[in-house]
């Protein structure tokens, strides 16, 4: 799975023109020969073609000479297409080669062996397709880089020749097959880059051998077979990546001799047997990722010598016994992850101390005893977890002072007394059920008898009964009045007339409702504030959204334009965050069913919520999921008209359509069947042209780079097939750390980039 973004930033805006200072000098009538062959062979790359003069051909853009030969070229991010010429062999006084973050196409050229001379040759983000034979005649090559491209094919054992190369780079393509143990040549090399191909065979033991290795990342392949005791040999190493393969047996204890590590992650491969104790010599680690393994035994006491650690992910193991004492002295952790295993015993009552710490998750253990009330040290959490345990006592009250906490799940526990007040105003979302005896009336959330706190006289006063004049407008099913309470509150109150009360179809969707919305409780879903079930009349009382729908807010041009991109970037993050949580947080999951921008409100701020709960459903293991159409048209899934199965992949779908909805400015209609059926028409379309024109286009990069990032998503979200859909949980943590501005200006992303851009691609459709 690929599943970051572009990471490193171009800097085509910087690019040196660096000019030779010597000058031409008069040369023989060989050297000028030589020299018009040298431009000559320029001009036939096409690279300058808006220069003419081949005399100054040292001063074009990105060339460097000495002596009057080109030693340099520099055409990083210059939007170079089409193949690489020949001709570019010709120029055997070359050195220096980047051609990174380009559309380059095709096979590197054969002559490209003639460039004996290349120490650097960086040809990454491009679409080369594969290496040429030749390479292995370029024995000055220091560095090599051609991550991020196309290439297909085995990993050539003529790469072994290169024997003078320090960096190595060819992560990010299609390699398939083993690697060669021609790599034991490579003595020199610092960094060695496979990662994400689809390299299958066990590791050869000859890697073993590269004693210079500082760096060695061959994760997110098909490696299998164990990890050799040999991997101590390489004690310059500082980061050993080898996650996501297939490799098993146990952990070496040698591990433990390669003392300048700095990131460890074996992380999502079939290790079993115990966490070695020699990892407590690892001490300058700063990340040990061991998650998703079958690793068993306990949790080494020696950890807590780990005093660098900043991130340690157990999680997903069968690690028994209790979290040890001693990792209280990890204190500069930011993230703890010991879900999903078998460990028993008590939270460490002197967990305060990692106030460093940022995420925290103990669920899905046996974990007992009561919350430590030191956790309300822990002031730097955004997330707590402990969901699934078996935790008793109360909620400690001080938990009101984790005022960055955006996340916290207690449910599933045996906790009782009441839920701290403070709770319900700072936090994004809580999950309380499924305790003893939880109660509370945290505001926001119903009291748990389920009589409104709103006094229905005030209802009934403050909208003169229901007085059309109080009206704003009618809803999927009602009609939705604003009402200003006596306290100054304002409230919307969806009410049933009665005559569609007497139908069971809107009684069933009211009911839905309320079901639905006093279980959850999420910063982007609109919040229910009481009900009313009387024969007399039945009404919904919510919490009032200033600006009303996102499809009104989008069709008028003043508001549109009020909706700028900052504001819509986020709208489009809420949502997200909340299916997540509909999706992934609750238990059992809930669908929507019918999001579009009909169903999401904004507030004053023009924050976006999640309304409409009528036709949601739980996703239950013993019930069918069959079920008959609902929803809007233009936002549901394709398959859905055929296998009539709920999925979560549905709302997926129409988060799809609704972001794209909103970058546009209006539903996107036939852009949905244009983008399914592969035709030239997307391939010509750039991402700026199908922006709002209603709004400028954006000027910073960051925000160039969301929108270009909330296209990559929607397109993702789009796909034909529902397995290929990203789930909302994995679009809503890339929200969360948005961190890369995308590479190009948006006049110059084609849709077809974005659609076929690598984020969210597993295997079965990396095609
Ligand atoms: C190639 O150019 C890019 C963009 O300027 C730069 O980031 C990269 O470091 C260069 N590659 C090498 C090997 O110098
Ligand atoms: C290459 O880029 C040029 C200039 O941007 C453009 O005119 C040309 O059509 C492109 N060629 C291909 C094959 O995309
Ligand atoms: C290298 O250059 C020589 C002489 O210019 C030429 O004959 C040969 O074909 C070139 N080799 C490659 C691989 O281009
Ligand atoms: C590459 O290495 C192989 C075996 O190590 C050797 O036979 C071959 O001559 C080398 N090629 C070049 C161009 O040096
Ligand atoms: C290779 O290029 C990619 C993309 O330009 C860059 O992210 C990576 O750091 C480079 N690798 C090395 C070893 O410099
Ligand atoms: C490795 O992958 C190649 C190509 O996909 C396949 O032909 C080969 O059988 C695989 N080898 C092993 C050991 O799995
Ligand atoms: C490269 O390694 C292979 C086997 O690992 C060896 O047979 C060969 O001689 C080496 N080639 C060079 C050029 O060192
Ligand atoms: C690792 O080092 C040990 C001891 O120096 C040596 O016996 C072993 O052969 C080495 N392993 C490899 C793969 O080089
Ligand atoms: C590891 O996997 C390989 C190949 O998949 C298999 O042959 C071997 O028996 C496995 N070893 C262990 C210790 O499970
Ligand atoms: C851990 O797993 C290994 C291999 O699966 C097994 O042999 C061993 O007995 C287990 N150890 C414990 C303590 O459960
Ligand atoms: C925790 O689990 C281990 C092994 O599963 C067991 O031996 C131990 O008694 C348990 N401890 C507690 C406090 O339940
Ligand atoms: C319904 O969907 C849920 C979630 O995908 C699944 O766990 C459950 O097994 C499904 N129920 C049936 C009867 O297929």
């Amino acid at each position: 799975m690929k599943s970051y973004f572009y990471t490193s930033i171009p800097t085509f805006f910087l690019l040196s023109t660096i000019v030779l200072t010597g000058g031409i000098t008069r040369a023989t009538n060989d050297d000028s020969q030589w020299l018009a062959a040298e431009a000559k062979a320029l001009m036939k790359t096409g690279w300058w073609s808006n220069h003419r003069r081949v005399e100054d051909h040292c001063m074009w853009p990105g060339i460097r000479c000495n002596a009057g030969s080109v030693v340099e070229i520099d055409l990083s991010g210059h939007g170079l297409n089409g193949s690489i010429t020949p001709q570019i062999g010709e120029l055997s006084k070359l050195k220096y080669l980047n051609l990174s973050w380009n559309k380059l196409l095709g096979e590197l050229p054969y002559s490209i062996g003639n460039l004996t001379q290349l120490a650097v040759l960086d040809v990454s983000y491009n679409y080369i397709q594969s290496i040429p034979k030749a390479i292995q005649k370029m024995e000055n090559l220091v560095s090599l880089n051609l991550s991020w491209n196309s290439l297909t094919g085995k990993l050539p054992s003529s790469i072994g020749n290169l024997t003078q190369l320090v960096d190595l780079d060819l992560s990010n393509n299609w390699l398939v097959g083993p690697i060669p143990s021609s790599v034991s040549n490579l003595t020199n090399l610092a960094s060695l880059y496979l990662q994400s191909n689809k390299l299958n065979g066990s590791i050869p033991q000859e890697i073993w051998r590269l004693r210079n290795l500082v760096a060695l990342d061959l994760s997110s392949n098909r490696l299998v077979g164990p990890i050799s005791s040999s991997v101590s040999n390489l004690t310059n190493l500082a980061s050993l990546y080898l996650q996501s393969n297939k490799l098993n047996g146990s952990i070496p204890q040698e591990i433990g001799r390669l003392k300048n590590l700095v990131a460890l992650d074996l992380s999502s491969n079939w290790l079993v047997g115990p966490i070695p104790s020699s990892v407590s010599y690892l001490t300058n680690l700063a990340a040990l990722f061991l998650q998703r393994n079958q690793l068993n035994g306990s949790i080494p006491q020696e950890i807590g010598r780990l005093r660098k650690l900043v991130a340690l992910d157990l999680s997903s193991n069968m690690l028994v016994g209790p979290i040890p004492s001693s990792v209280i002295y990890l204190a500069d952790l930011a993230s703890l992850f010991l879900q999903r295993n078998q460990l028993n015993g008590s939270i460490p009552q002197e967990i305060g101390r990692l106030r460093n710490l940022v995420s925290f998750d103990l669920s899905f253990n046996s974990l007992v005893g009561p919350i430590p009330s030191s956790v309300s040290y822990l002031t730097n959490l955004v997330s707590l977890f402990l969901q699934n345990n078996q935790l008793n006592g109360s909620i400690p009250q001080e938990i009101g002072r984790l005022t960055n906490l955006v996340a916290l799940d207690l449910s599933f526990n045996r906790l009782s007394g009441h839920i701290p007040s403070s709770l319900g105003q700072l936090t994004y979302s809580v999950t309380f059920y499924h305790n003893k005896g939880l109660c509370g009336s945290i505001q926001g959330f119903l009291p748990c008898a389920s009589s409104p706190t709103i006094a229905f006289e005030d209802i009934i006063r403050a909208t003169e009964d229901f007085d059309i004049k109080y009206c704003i407008g009618t809803g999927g099913y009602g009609s939705v009045y604003r009402a200003v309470l006596p306290s100054g509150k304002v409230v919307a109150l969806k009410k049933l007339h009665r005559l569609e009360a007497e139908q069971p179809a809107y009684d069933t969707s009211f009911r839905n409702e309320i079901k639905f919305l006093t279980e959850i409780r999420h910063k982007n879903i609109v919040k229910l504030h009481g009900f009313c079930l009387h024969n007399r009349c039945m009404f919904l009382i919510y919490e009032y959204m200033e600006k009303g729908s996102l499809f009104y807010a989008l069709s008028i041009d003043e508001e549109a334009v009020e909706l700028d991109w900052t504001k819509r970037v986020n709208i489009v993050k809420g949502v997200a965050h909340a299916l997540s949580y509909m999706h992934h947080d609750c238990n059992p999951p809930i669908v929507h069913r019918d999001i579009s921008s009909n169903n999401i409100l904004l507030n004053s701020e023009m924050e976006a919520f999640i309304a409409d709960f009528g036709t949601a459903r739980l996703l239950n293991p013993d019930t069918s999921n069959r079920t008959v159409i609902v929803g809007t048209y233009g936002y549901i899934a394709p398959e859905f008209a055929y296998s009539l199965i709920v999925t979560e992949k549905c709302d997926v779908y129409s988060f799809g359509v609704l972001a794209l909805e909103v970058l546009m400015g209006k539903h996107p209609g036939e852009l949905l069947s244009t983008l399914s059926s592969s035709s030239s028409r997307v391939q010509n379309f750039m991402l700026n042209e199908i922006l709002d024109p209603r709004l400028s286009t954006p000027r910073s990069r960051k925000m160039a780079g969301d929108i270009a990032f909330i296209a990559v998503i929607a397109f993702a979200c789009l796909r034909a097939r529902p397995k290929a859909r990203p789930t909302m949980k994995l679009v809503s943590q890339e929200f969360l750390h948005i961190n890369s501005p995308v590479a190009m200006p948006l006049h110059e992303i084609s849709l077809i980039e974005l659609k076929n851009h690598e984020m969210f691609m597993s295997d079965e459709n990396h095609k």
